[in-house]
């Protein structure tokens, strides 16, 4: 017998005996937890699908739209605006906090005849803007002030009230009403006032 051919047979079936190496089959995720997971999020999407949006308090914190304004305070009253916090957004780059202005560029509110005197001519320049020249506490300005009056009635009246009752002006407060007859009695102008001499209190 061939002692090769012996030798190759016997490592052969001793080959054949051995087990297959060990490995790892893969687990897919159980099939409840996979269904578990579809019907959550089914009902995720169906719970914000039939929740309500819009203003419905009862599912928020309770509170409406009207609480989150800014304090209404009497009943049938006009919002309360703040004038100085208005000041402080639209006017003072120009006239600065202090009310004191530029020298020479920016005309001062602060003791400023325009500000403590007619409550008229005062809504006026504030309504269309002034572009020409004109005196200030002795000095003579000649610059542009834009107009204000995408400022509803309220928020002039307060600006103006803030702005005659702050850095020791003391002129008594203007009312809303006083913006809206003089936007109305002011309405046909289109253009700026060319310079303090020529504000009129009516047009
Ligand atoms: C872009 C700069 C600028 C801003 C912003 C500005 N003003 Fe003026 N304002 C001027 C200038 C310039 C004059 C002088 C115009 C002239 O010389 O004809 C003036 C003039 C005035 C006057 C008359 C002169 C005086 O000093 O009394 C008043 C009152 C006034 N501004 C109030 C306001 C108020 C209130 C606001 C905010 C709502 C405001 N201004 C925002 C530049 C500005």
């Amino acid at each position: 017998m061939n002692n090769e051919a012996e030798k190759k047979r016997v490592a052969t079936a001793q080959r054949l005996r051995e087990n297959d190496d060990p490995n790892e089959s893969n687990r897919p995720l159980p099939w409840f937890l996979f269904m578990s997971l579809g019907a959550l999020a089914m009902w995720g999407a169906f719970y914000i699908y039939s929740t309500p949006s819009g203003d419905n308090s009862a599912y928020g914190d309770q509170r409406t739209v009207a609480d989150l304004r800014p304090a209404v305070v009497l009943a049938g009253a006009a919002p309360v605006v703040d004038g100085k916090q208005l000041f402080g957004g639209k006017c003072a780059a120009c006239h600065q906090a202090t009310g004191l202005g530029v020298a020479g560029v920016f005309p001062p509110l602060s003791g400023a005849e325009w500000v403590l005197g007619d409550e008229k001519i005062l809504s006026n320049i504030l309504l269309h803007g002034i572009n020409g020249e004109m005196i200030v506490k002795g000095n003579k300005y000649n610059g542009a002030m834009p107009a204000w009056n995408t400022l509803s009635d309220n928020e002039l009246a307060a600006v103006l009230t803030y702005i005659r009752s702050d850095w020791g002006n003391a002129a008594p407060p203007i009312k809303a009403e006083t913006i809206k007859s003089q936007r109305e009695l002011t309405k046909a102008r289109t253009e700026p006032y060319a310079g303090g001499a020529a504000i009129k209190p009516d047009s």
